[in-house]
């Protein structure tokens, strides 16, 4: 009792400060006790003094716990009408009363280029989580079934919507989803017979010129965690600042790209996403809505910088640094081994040009590619960032094309820092050489009254993550066992590869960046290194087995050169090994701390989240552990994490 009373203290607190700020609007709405006094269904939760419920399974569908047609009413009211219990948009293609032949056309020729996916309240991009289910195609056979969506969604534009939510799902016993802008690559913006907070208007922005907290004293950008990266980029524009965030317009920029780092083009410059915020709003497992910064609530001020979505709270919005105007510029290269002679073939993935420096010899190819990668160091050394993909296309045929970006250099500048790698490929006999009129320098900040088209659509891969350390860059035994290890994925292994040289380290995090929970192994990382596979909707689940025992062998050869590399969430795997110490490193014990205080419900849950072991999804169609949809029930696991390794 004097806990929870505790808390409602800090709250008021928490919630002058924030007004002291200038609080959104999105802030301001907030849900008091008065207002669900007659309602037990979104009371709100004692602290960690109430007694978490002990059942085995959260509520589902058909099942006598789930909530009645009366409660969600109630639920819609409090929440006044922001409750939407929408069709799947696919029901088009299918008979029945949605069937709609124009619009499943656009879904199946159009959607993927538009910003459709985006704006909807329940597609995510990535297929295969969505189990057995309504995909969008012509002359559709079978029926539409929910597969792994939520069944009712809270369109939230308040804090009010996302605490009523979080109180009726906890009180209920009800699965609760976030989703944002649904990138996340394994399924964690989806799950079967959930209720979802759909965050996509909480987008309210200021821009304060003069704020100070802690060590920093400054401008600061003040938004809801709602926020588009495009609208970020507009606002960067129109008040004349830099802020930190991806080069892929689409995603959310505080939602799970934020949650577990998140990297852009700064990012060796000034940091991680995560690294910027100095202030977050966040409802926690009891509903209540608190600001966590370094002076209160510093557990979770911790925690959602870095240690996961979907864990700790609904983040609703954060402050974070500005900083002024910058340029970028940019510069690609190109090398190709024996490309097609077909003009398809040579379109695709990284397209032949004039421009491609051409190697006809596999093992030549392989030796430019290991001179570019020991450039990487030298990139993230000087403030920048590659963007590279490497193809196989059968028969000793590789194409790979990077593009390298140095923030705040002239093209000048840009072209001295790009002579060590020059000098480099010449020296081993390569005749290729920098074409400095290609070198462009461009404002980080633009604009753009459209939203930006999704840039991949639905799509049916797989990202294999690893952050390669330093140390493998530091001895030419171990960097030449890192190519060998890459090399034999894509060339042998088949599988795309693609790098990105990255450098966030805690110099470059500054404070209060290397305070938070970021993945250790982005500190001493030096490349985010992806292998790309497929795993098609449908895919069948003795595929999907063989498939994962194929990849396995390879990520297996990398994990070997790199045993303590860690692994970046956002673009890994869920399937990934001991996941607890590969997304989290050392802090994974002390987030699992602040996830059983804050939430000994649990309320939030995401595959390969903090405590994630504890909870599991009784999937539907056989595939493995690892590769399971979201679309059965989740169920408690009776499993406690326990490090198999005890030297981190
Ligand atoms: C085309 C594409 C390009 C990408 N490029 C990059 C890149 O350049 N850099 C990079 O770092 N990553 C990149 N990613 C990965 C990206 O960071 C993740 O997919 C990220 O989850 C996307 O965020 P979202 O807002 O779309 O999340 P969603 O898919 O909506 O949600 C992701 C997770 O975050 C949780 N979540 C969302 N909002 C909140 C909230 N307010 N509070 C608590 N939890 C929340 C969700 O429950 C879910 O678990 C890319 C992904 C794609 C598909
Ligand atoms: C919630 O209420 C609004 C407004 O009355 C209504 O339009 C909407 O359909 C309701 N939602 C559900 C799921 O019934
Ligand atoms: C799809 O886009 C094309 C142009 O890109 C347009 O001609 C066509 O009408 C669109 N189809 C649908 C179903 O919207
Ligand atoms: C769908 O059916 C129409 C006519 O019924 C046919 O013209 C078209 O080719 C079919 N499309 C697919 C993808 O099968
Ligand atoms: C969600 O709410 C916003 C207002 O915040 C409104 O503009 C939008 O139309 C709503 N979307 C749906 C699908 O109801
Ligand atoms: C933008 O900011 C920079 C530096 O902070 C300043 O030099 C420049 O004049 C500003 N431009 C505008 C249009 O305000
Ligand atoms: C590889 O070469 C063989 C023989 O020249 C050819 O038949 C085949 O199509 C090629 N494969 C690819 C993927 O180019
Ligand atoms: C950008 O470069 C200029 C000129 O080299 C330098 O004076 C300035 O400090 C740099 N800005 C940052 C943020 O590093
Ligand atoms: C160099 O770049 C310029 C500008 O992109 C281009 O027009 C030119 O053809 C390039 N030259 C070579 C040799 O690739």
């Amino acid at each position: 009792m004097l806990q929870s009373l505790r808390v409602a203290l800090c709250v008021s607190v928490a919630f002058l400060a924030g007004a002291s700020l200038g609080a959104l609007t999105l802030e301001s709405v907030q849900l008091r006790d008065d207002d669900v006094a007659g309602f037990p269904g979104a009371k709100f939760g004692l602290w960690a003094g109430h007694h978490p419920s002990k059942l085995e399974c959260k509520a589902f569908p058909g099942t006598d716990d789930w909530p009645s047609e009366r409660e969600w009413r109630r639920l819609n009211a409090t929440l006044g009408g922001a409750l939407l219990q929408p069709v799947l948009p696919a029901a088009a293609c299918y008979a029945g009363p949605n069937y709609d032949a124009d619009k499943c056309a656009f879904l199946v020729n159009n959607a993927s280029r538009s910003h459709f996916y985006i704006d909807d309240p329940v597609t995510v991009l990535t297929q295969w989580p969505q189990g057995e289910t309504c995909l969008p195609v012509l002359n559709a056979t079978g029926t539409c079934t929910r597969g792994g969506f939520p069944d009712y969604v809270v369109n939230a534009s308040t804090v009010r919507h996302v605490q009523a939510a979080v109180n009726f799902a906890r009180n209920n016993n009800v699965r609760l989803i976030i989703k944002n802008k649904g990138h996340d690559f394994g399924g964690r913006a989806l799950g079967a017979g959930s209720l979802s907070i759909w965050t996509h208007h909480l987008d309210d922005f200021e821009f304060l010129p003069h704020y100070r907290k802690g060590r920093y004293s400054g401008p600061v950008a003040h938004f809801g965690a709602g926020l588009e990266q495009y609208m970020l980029f507009n606002y960067m524009s129109r008040y004349n600042i830099t802020m930190v965030g991806s080069g892929v317009r689409t995603i959310g920029a505080n939602g799970g790209w934020f949650a577990h780092g998140g990297h852009g083009n700064l990012a060796s410059f000034y940091g991680l996403g995560a690294d910027q915020a100095l202030e977050l709003g966040v409802v926690t497992a009891n509903g209540r809505f608190v600001i966590a910064n370094e002076e209160e609530n510093t557990d979770l001020f911790f925690a959602l910088r870095g240690g996961g979505p979907s864990t700790y709270g609904v983040v609703v919005s954060v402050t974070v640094k500005t900083y002024p105007p910058i340029t970028l510029t940019s510069s690609t290269l190109s090398i190709a081994c024996n490309p097609p002679a077909d003009a398809n073939a040579r379109a695709q993935f990284s397209p032949i040009s004039a421009a491609t420096n051409l190697i006809s010899d596999p093992s030549r190819f392989w030796d430019a590619i290991a001179i570019y990668f020991r450039y990487k160091q030298f990139i993230v050394d000087h403030g920048g960032v590659d963007w590279d993909y490497l193809y196989p296309l059968g028969n000793s045929s590789f194409t790979f094309r990077t593009s390298i970006t140095f923030p705040n250099t002239t093209a000048a500048q840009a072209a001295a820092l790009l002579a060590p790698l020059y000098t480099a490929l010449q020296a081993a006999g390569f005749p290729i050489t920098l074409n400095t009129t290609a070198l462009t320098t461009t404002p980080y900040s633009t604009s753009s009254t459209q939203p930006p088209p999704s840039s991949n659509g639905l799509s049916p891969q797989r990202y294999r993550s690893r952050l390669l350390p330093r140390a493998n860059w530091a001895s030419d035994r171990l960097f030449a066992a890192t190519m060998s290890a890459l090399r034999g994925a894509v060339a042998d292994g088949g599988y795309p590869l693609h790098t990105l040289a990255i450098g966030a380290t805690n110099a470059v995090a500054g404070w209060p960046g290397r305070t938070g929970a970021v993945n250790p192994a982005w500190r001493d990382g030096i490349v985010h290194a992806i292998l790309v596979t497929q795993q098609p909707a449908r895919m069948a689940a003795a595929d999907a087995r063989a498939e994962e025992a194929r990849a396995g062998k390879w990520t297996a050869g990398l994990r070997a050169v790199a045993p303590r590399a860690g692994a970046y969430l956002n673009e890994g795997d869920p399937g990934e090994m001991g996941w607890q110490r590969s997304f989290y490193g050392r802090h994974y014990e002390r987030l699992l701390e602040v996830k059983r205080e804050r939430d000994p419900w649990g309320v939030f849950w995401a595959a390969t989240t903090v405590g994630g072991e504890a909870w599991e999804v009784r999937s539907v169609d056989g595939y493995p552990r690892s590769q399971r949809s979201q679309n059965g029930r989740l169920c408690r696991t009776g499993r406690v994490w326990e490090d198999e390794e005890d030297e981190w």
